[in-house]
């Protein structure tokens, strides 16, 4: 019996435990993914007790991801080069941390038929996750951070020698510049957020990603393709590319992430 779990703080919305429980029925494998709640007072110890008990390994979501990296004896280069692991797996009583959330981009990306090495990429935001989706970027040849705390942005800049910081306030003058592509990683646009405000004056980028999934479409995503953008997502798709790498990881099985990703499209 294989027993992993997604941990984080609220935990209630997560769509894990359906993603990768519907895996393990797929292949017909023994095994459950459960959504575990811990407080960040408690994640470590948390942790620790499941390692203990044998599950294969853990998720980790908002707010762990930078305390998983920490309580590892070992990481990814991946974990490492965003600061933070969405994947821990126990292995003979150690943890190894790792971040799937870049693989996960950059798959979602590559589903979409869509350069993942773009030449100018805009990211808005600068928190956890632009964090592992700038790394997915490193080799755009010119990638723009704007986030409302500028500090954030300049952090992931001083990491990353693509990067140029701009300022929050001058988001439509860089979506002028016709960046090739434009990922929100802001709550902004989220049901019960405030609004993204931002508008695409002449053409949108040719492909608009936006991390948020409630709503879908999103509002960015219907102002994009009304501005001509080719390709246009929600954070669906990045959802399920990283579980797939995680269930790998915990199970030694690839599963499909493309027919889990149409289902739970349909489902919810
Ligand atoms: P996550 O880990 O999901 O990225 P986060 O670290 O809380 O979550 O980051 C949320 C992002 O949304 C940040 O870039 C945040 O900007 P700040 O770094 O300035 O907090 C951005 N964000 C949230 N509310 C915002 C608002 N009202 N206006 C502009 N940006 C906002």
């Amino acid at each position: 019996m294989i027993r992993a779990a997604v941990l984080g703080h609220p935990i209630g919305h997560s769509l894990s435990p359906h993603i990768h429980n519907r895996w393990f029925a797929e292949h017909g494998l023994d095994g459950t993914y459960e959504a575990i709640d811990a407080s960040p007072d408690d994640f470590e110890a948390v942790a620790r007790r499941l390692a203990d008990e044998g599950y294969a390994g853990v998720n980790v979501t908002i707010p762990h991801k930078e305390q998983a990296l920490k309580i590892a004896h070992r990481a990814t280069e991946a974990a490492r080069a965003v600061g933070a692991a969405n994947l821990l797996t126990f292995q003979d009583g150690r943890i190894l941390a790792d971040n799937t959330d870049e693989l996960g981009f950059r798959a979602s990306l590559m589903a979409l038929d869509s350069p993942v090495d773009p030449g100018h990429a805009v990211v808005l935001g600068a928190g956890g996750a632009a964090a592992a989706i700038v790394y997915a970027l490193r080799h755009a040849t010119t990638l723009t951070v704007l986030n409302r705390t500028r500090t954030k942005a300049e952090k992931l800049a001083l990491a990353h020698k693509n990067v140029v910081v701009a300022d929050w306030d001058d988001r439509n003058s860089i979506i002028a510049q016709r960046p090739e592509l434009l990922v929100n990683t802001t709550s902004l646009g989220m049901t019960g957020h405030l609004p993204l405000d931002l508008t695409f004056e002449t053409h949108a980028p040719r492909t608009v990603m936006d991390i948020i999934y409630t709503p879908s479409p999103t509002d960015l995503m219907q102002k994009a393709k009304a501005a001509g953008a080719k390709h246009v997502a929600d954070g669906l798709a990045m959802l399920v590319y990283q579980a797939a790498p995680s269930f790998e990881a915990l199970t030694g099985i690839r599963p499909h992430a493309r027919s889990a990703l149409d289902a739970l499209r349909s489902e919810l």
